[in-house]
């Protein structure tokens, strides 16, 4: 095996998923290499298994309630990590984050209300907004000079500025894409909002899983009125592996928006899991190392990938953010670029269901011989190709 960085890790280590209830792993026959859905084939760092070691000993497991000490770990990580401070009230649990997203358009917007949705994006962004029946005001992603994906301003200036204009969802860093918005970037996004008083979702669930050296920036954090008009969303699942723990949670520092959001999910979005809970505090507290480790090998893998499909007819923007490649496979000239490379054994994210068929996304979170065999798999494949 072809290893950058010449030092076997723990996240080298190849763990079956197969039978153990796995969203990803199930999907596919046995003979296909699952590189879709976001959620990563490392075992979770040893601070969190112990900790719910520890918690499944007391045996009792009624209904939760956060603690305060929990609140202070997401307090400091946000406080080390982005220099944001928040209040201890702006928090509100959530089981996950795309109840967050449903609820947060139905709450802030009517029937017929435009949501402005720069994409492709991860399609629950958009759902939210099509499933409630708002009108979707779709900004295409552009590549920058510097093969960054970000919205076309002009077109999102004129997207804000429709009058039955709401709300603007945003996915920063960006699913698939993996832009990490600079500051001046977020500046030009809030003016938008700001002149024709949008609510702001921003969606900054991969906000802790930035490969290059730029600083990740709450929208929220930007002023005081970016800070009035945000739900900012955030989870520890995608960074420590435990989506399947069902923890996360939104900060809404604007008390008037806050009531809104919590009476709008009220008896229809659950508690969070005890033991998310448990392993949500454990990784904001003592993940620091685990996560670092985890950053390198990631850094890893994304260039292992360019590497080895450098001679193939597939394109690559900039990747600043998240495990997820977004793979331009216009090239290739496929009428079904999924299936082919699913008939070839390795299953990918569609594009279409983001926005795009011309293009892949894969997931790129699991041990590097899993990686290479997928990567094998499909220069194999593109080979076959008239
Ligand atoms: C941008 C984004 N938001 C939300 C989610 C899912 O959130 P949850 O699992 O907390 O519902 C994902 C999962 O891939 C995502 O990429």
């Amino acid at each position: 095996m072809t290893r950058l960085h010449n030092i076997e890790t723990e996240f080298d280590t190849v763990i079956s998923r197969k039978n153990t209830q796995s969203d990803k792993w199930s999907r596919y026959s046995d003979d296909v290499i699952p590189l879709w859905v976001a959620d990563m084939d490392f075992a979770s760092p040893s601070i969190i298994k112990d900790a719910i070691s520890e918690r499944l000993k007391h045996g009792i497991f009624g209904y939760t309630a956060a603690s305060e000490s929990l609140y202070n770990s997401i307090k400091n990580h946000l406080s080390k990590h982005y220099q944001w401070t928040i209040s201890d009230s702006s928090i509100v649990n959530l089981p996950g984050l795309v109840c967050a997203l449903h609820s947060g358009v139905r709450t802030f917007s009517n029937q017929g209300d435009g949501i402005v949705v720069p994409g492709p994006v991860y399609y629950h962004l958009t759902k939210a907004a099509e499933l409630s029946e708002r009108e979707v005001l779709h900004v295409e992603m552009k590549l920058d000079n510097q093969q960054r994906w970000l919205p076309d301003f002009d077109e999102l200036k004129i997207a804000c500025a429709k009058e039955n204009s709401r709300m603007l969802l945003l996915c920063n860093p960006h699913n698939p894409g993996g832009t990490v918005y600079t500051k001046e970037e977020l500046k030009r996004i809030h003016e938008m909002a700001k002149q024709n008083d949008l609510i702001v979702i921003s969606d900054e669930i991969h906000c802790d899983l930035i490969l290059e050296d730029v600083p990740h920036v709450p929208f929220a954090s930007l002023n005081d009125d970016a800070k009035s008009r945000t739900i900012t969303l955030m989870a520890p699942s995608k960074t420590f592996n435990i989506a399947g723990l069902g923890f996360a949670f939104a900060i809404i520092e604007n008390s008037k928006l806050r009531n809104q959001f919590n009476k709008g999910k009220n008896g229809i979005v659950p508690s969070p899991n005890l033991l998310g809970l448990v392993a949500a505090q454990a990784a904001y507290e003592n993940g620091n190392e685990w996560h670092a480790q985890l950053l390198e090998y990631l850094k890893d893998n994304r260039d292992f990938i360019r590497a080895k499909l450098k001679d193939t007819p597939i394109k690559f923007a900039s990747l600043e953010a998240t495990y997820l490649e977004w793979l331009d496979v216009s090239e290739l000239k496929l009428n079904n670029p999924h299936t082919f490379f699913l008939e070839a054994g390795v299953g990918l994210s569609d594009g279409k269901d983001f926005g795009n068929s011309q293009f892949l996304r894969l997931n790129f979170g699991c041990p590097r011989a899993i990686l290479e065999k997928a990567l094998d798999r499909m220069v194999d494949a593109m080979k076959q190709l008239p």
